[in-house]
C-alpha cells in the first residue's frame, strides 16, 4: 500500500503533470514572471468559475485578509468579529492593523460562527464580521449577511478552506462560497483544495469601489505607476503559481468530488463507533471536505493521535489551542475569558487524512485501525 499522507500533493501532481509542466514552461519561456498574462488568465478563469465580478490575485491568504480589512478604511480601535476556533491569520491581520479582533464562539456541529454567537458582542465600534468557512463547510451566509445589513457591518468571508463550495439560499438560489459577503478571501497554500506549488491567494468582490481599493492596496497603493494614493503593500501573485492554479482550477470540481467520496467512505465505516462524532453536514451549503474532522467523545483524543502515528496514519489537531488562549491574542481578552464550545472542540477534534487521491485500500486500513482502537 502506498504510504498514507495527510495531503498527497505529489500523487495529484502526477495525474496532471503534463498540463502543469506545460503551464510552467510557458511562463519560463515568456519570462513574464510578474503580472504576466497567466495572472490575468487566472483572474478571469476564477471570475468565471465563481461568477464574481472581480478577482484580485495576491501573494497568499493572509495578505488577502489583511488587504480586505485595509480596504474598509476602519479606525484604530474599531472591532471586527472573528471566530475563536480558526487559524491565527484570520484574527492576526485585524490586530496588526490596530483594530480589535473580537473572538466569539462557534457551533459545536458545524465549527462555524452563528448569529447567536455574534449578537452579544456587537458594540458601537463593531464594523465587520469575518466568518471562516471552516474545514470546507460554509457558515450560514444568508443569516450572517442579513444580520450584517441590519447592523451596518461589512462581511469578509475567510474562504481559505472552502473554495468550490456552494452556499444555498432559502429562495432556492445558490452562490459560490467567498462571493456572498462584501469581500471573500482565499488561500492557495499547497494543501488547500485548490493549492498552488508555493504561496498564493486571492480576493473576490462584486463591489467595483472595493475592487479598485483592493487592487491599489495590493500594489503599493498605486493608482498608476509611481503615483501612490494610499499606503499599500506588495502582494503580487507570481505567474508560475497562476499558471499552475489555472490548470488545477479545471480539475477543482473533480478533486472536491473525490474528497466528498472519501468522506462518504469514512462516514459509512465509522458510524458504528459510539465514541466518535462524525462531521455534520448543514443544509445551507455543500461540504468540500478540506478536512474530515471527528470529535472524540471519550477523552482519548490524544491517545488516538499517538496510536494513529504508531500505525503510520497521519492525523492533525486543527486547532489544539483557542485563539483567545494564545499569547499573541492575550491583550484582547481578560484572563478568565473562555468560550465553551471552542474549548470543547480544541479538546476533542482530530482530522484524518483527506485529499483527492486517497485510495479505498488506504481508507480501509485507516477505518480498521480506528475500529480496533475503540474496541480495545
Ligand atoms: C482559515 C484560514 N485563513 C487564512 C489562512 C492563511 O492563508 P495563507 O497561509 O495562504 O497565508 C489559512 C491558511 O492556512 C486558513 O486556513
Amino acid at each position: 500500500m502506498k504510504k498514507i499522507q495527510m495531503v498527497d500533493v505529489r500523487s495529484q501532481y502526477l495525474k496532471i503533470k503534463d498540463e502543469v509542466d506545460a503551464g510552467i514552461m510557458e511562463v519560463i519561456d515568456s519570462c513574464a514572471f510578474i503580472n504576466g498574462p497567466k495572472v490575468k488568465e487566472l483572474q478571469s478563469n476564477l471570475e468565471e468559475y465563481l461568477s464574481v465580478k472581480h478577482v484580485i490575485p495576491v501573494a497568499n491568504g493572509t495578505d488577502a485578509l489583511q488587504i480586505a480589512v485595509m480596504a474598509l478604511d476602519l479606525k484604530v480601535g474599531d472591532e471586527i468579529i472573528v471566530p475563536a476556533f480558526t487559524y491565527a491569520a484570520t484574527a492576526e491581520v485585524v490586530g496588526l492593523l490596530g483594530l480589535r479582533p473580537i473572538m466569539v464562539d462557534v457551533d459545536l456541529s458545524t465549527f462555524n460562527v452563528r448569529i447567536e454567537d455574534i449578537q452579544p458582542h456587537i458594540t458601537s465600534k463593531t464594523k465587520a464580521i469575518i466568518p471562516v468557512h471552516l474545514f470546507g463547510q460554509t457558515a450560514n451566509m444568508e443569516e450572517i449577511c442579513e444580520f450584517a445589513k441590519e447592523h451596518n457591518l461589512y462581511v469578509i468571508e475567510d474562504n481559505a478552506q472552502a473554495i468550490g463550495a456552494d452556499c444555498y439560499f432559502k429562495d432556492g438560489s445558490s452562490k459560490k462560497s467567498g462571493t456572498v459577503g462584501d469581500i471573500g478571501c482565499t488561500s492557495f497554500y499547497p494543501s488547500k483544495n485548490l493549492g498552488a506549488y508555493g504561496d498564493a491567494g486571492a480576493i473576490f468582490t462584486n463591489d467595483d469601489e472595493l475592487a479598485r481599493k483592493i487592487r491599489m492596496i495590493a500594489n503599493h497603493g498605486q493608482v498608476s505607476r509611481y503615483y501612490h494614493d494610499v499606503l499599500g503593500c506588495n502582494s503580487r501573485l507570481d505567474s508560475i503559481q497562476a499558471a499552475i492554479l489555472s490548470v488545477k482550477l479545471k480539475h477543482l470540481d473533480e478533486f472536491n468530488l473525490n474528497r466528498k467520496k472519501a468522506a462518504e467512505f469514512y462516514d459509512a465505516h465509522l458510524s458504528k463507533i459510539d465514541q466518535i462524532e462524525l462531521p455534520y453536514r448543514s443544509d445551507d451549503s455543500n461540504h468540500v471536505f478540506h478536512q474530515y474532522t471527528l470529535k472524540v467523545k471519550d477523552g482519548r483524543r490524544n491517545q488516538l493521535k499517538e496510536y494513529l502515528d504508531e500505525c503510520g496514519i497521519p492525523s492533525m489537531i486543527y486547532y489544539p489551542v483557542a485563539l483567545y488562549k494564545q499569547k499573541a491574542f492575550s491583550s484582547y481578552v481578560s484572563e478568565d475569558f473562555s468560550l465553551p464550545n471552542t474549548k470543547i472542540l480544541c479538546d476533542q477534534v482530530i482530522s484524518l487524512p483527506m485529499h483527492s487521491e486517497l485510495t479505498q485500500e488506504q481508507q480501509s486500513f485507516i477505518v480498521n485501525k480506528l475500529e480496533a482502537f475503540f474496541k480495545g
